[in-house]
């Protein structure tokens, strides 16, 4: 099942060029990113678990929340910004993790990162990036987090953990639901063995000339720069790398791997992939600094339910105890808005600035995020508000107040 989406007059609208300065949207930068992407990297960005409904729930809940603006309030010049584990941001945005980055464009990463470090907001830094953790943490100006994954090889993790350390990052990001890997059709079809694409889709590949010689020109594929500790000697290719992957996930990951990390960490700590608002409650307990109420977009667990949906009662659970996070199907300044609305304190940003960065790199992103930003500012005015601090479930309908 591929995003069946109704046509909207939005899309019947929609940009049908290649130039990301002319993107409306975000859904744009979506089109112009397919028109760019060889299918195989297309799809691994777009795609879903199973038969995708988890990520189609992930736009479609949007539509279940309605705003009752006030519209005689003297609304002023809007202030976005806010404060995220300490620190005042201009946004309450952040570009979460995505891996393998550098398959969108060069340097993918940095791209973000330097995007992000403009904008004023956070970047979290995958653990399957194709960027160093070092270089990352050198960009000028930049909040940099490291998402990690825990992996058998425990040491691996305290590693890592250490490595972090060294290059003075302030935060780490676990990311929990992926202990057990997403069922991924898409990337069953599109790949003979891990990354090597069928002969279908390198057929495909000859009609992206243009992405072949920005991404595979002169090194090819690009690498998993933060894993050497975890791969064996003669298995550090790409192939090799997301193969064991796969096998090193940890099942048994669990509480006390929280607690572990909590108890060596002495930074700030997110907790990325709860749904349940009785583990958001039980992450304040243990002094996270964070939790992220996320599906992943999709990727993991089919027919989740949507982290809009738990939000209020997540919130009701850690209370002020530890910032609410959110992530998954965030495309409009609308859908953000709603979610500050219900009490995230910030929204996370996967495929939307990916889009921007497939559709025009760093300047891409810059666009993605200029574009959520006016959407933002435009719905909190709309709303009879001047700072986005003073979003509650008042400004939603009737039937959404009282969530
Ligand atoms: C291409 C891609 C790669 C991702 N890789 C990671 C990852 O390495 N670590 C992680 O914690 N989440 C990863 N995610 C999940 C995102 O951090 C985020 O939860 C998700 O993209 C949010 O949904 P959205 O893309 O609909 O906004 C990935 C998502 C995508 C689309």
């Amino acid at each position: 099942m591929r995003h069946r989406q109704r046509e909207t007059h939005v899309e019947r609208a929609s940009y049908a060029g290649t130039d990301y300065r002319k993107a409306l949207n975000i859904e744009d930068l979506a089109r112009i990113a397919r028109r760019r992407l060889p299918h195989f990297v297309h799809e691994y960005l777009e795609g879903g678990a199973d038969d995708e409904r988890t990520l189609d729930r992930n736009r479609r809940v949007f539509d279940d929340y309605r705003f009752e603006p006030k519209t005689l309030t003297r609304v002023g010049p809007r202030d976005l910004s806010t404060t995220l584990l300490g620190r005042q941001h201009a946004l309450p945005l952040v570009i979460g993790p995505t891996g393998y980055n550098g398959m969108m464009t060069k340097n993918g990463d940095l791209k973000l990162a330097a995007a992000a470090s403009a904008a004023n907001i956070p970047f979290v830094l995958s653990n399957v990036a194709t960027t160093s953790l070092e270089e990352i943490a050198d960009v000028e100006d930049l909040r940099a987090w490291m998402q990690i994954y825990f992996y058998r090889d425990r040491d691996y993790v305290r590693k890592l953990v250490e490595r972090c350390r060294t290059a003075r990052y302030e935060t780490l990001v676990v990311t929990t639901d992926s202990a057990i890997y997403g069922n991924r059709e898409w990337d069953l079809r599109n790949f003979r063995k891990p990354m090597q694409p069928t002969l279908r889709n390198l057929l495909h590949l000859l009609t992206r000339p243009r992405w072949i010689a920005d991404v595979l020109i002169p090194d090819g594929m690009p690498t998993f720069k933060n894993l050497g500790d975890l791969l064996p000697p003669g298995k550090q290719s790409v192939q090799g790398a997301s193969a064991i992957i796969g096998q090193q996930l940890d099942p048994s990951l669990n509480w006390d791997d929280i607690a572990w990390l909590r108890d060596h960490w002495q930074g700030k700590l997110i907790v990325k992939g709860i749904l349940a608002p009785a583990e958001a409650e039980q992450a304040a307990t243990l002094g996270v600094d964070g939790v992220v109420l996320s599906n992943h977009g999709g990727r993991q667990l089919d027919s989740a339910c949507s982290p809009l949906e738990v939000l209020p009662d997540a919130r009701k659970a850690v209370g002020e105890r530890c910032q609410l996070f959110i992530d998954s199907g965030f495309r409009r300044g609308t859908d953000i808005v709603k979610a500050l609305a219900l009490g995230a304190d910030a929204v996370w940003l996967g495929r939307a600035t990916l889009y921007g960065l497939a559709a025009g790199g760093q300047a891409g992103v810059a666009h993605a995020l200029d574009l959520l930003r006016g959407e933002v500012d435009r719905t909190i005015g709309l709303l009879g508000l001047s700072q986005a601090s003073e979003l509650g479930p008042e400004v939603l309908g009737p039937d959404r107040r009282h969530t």
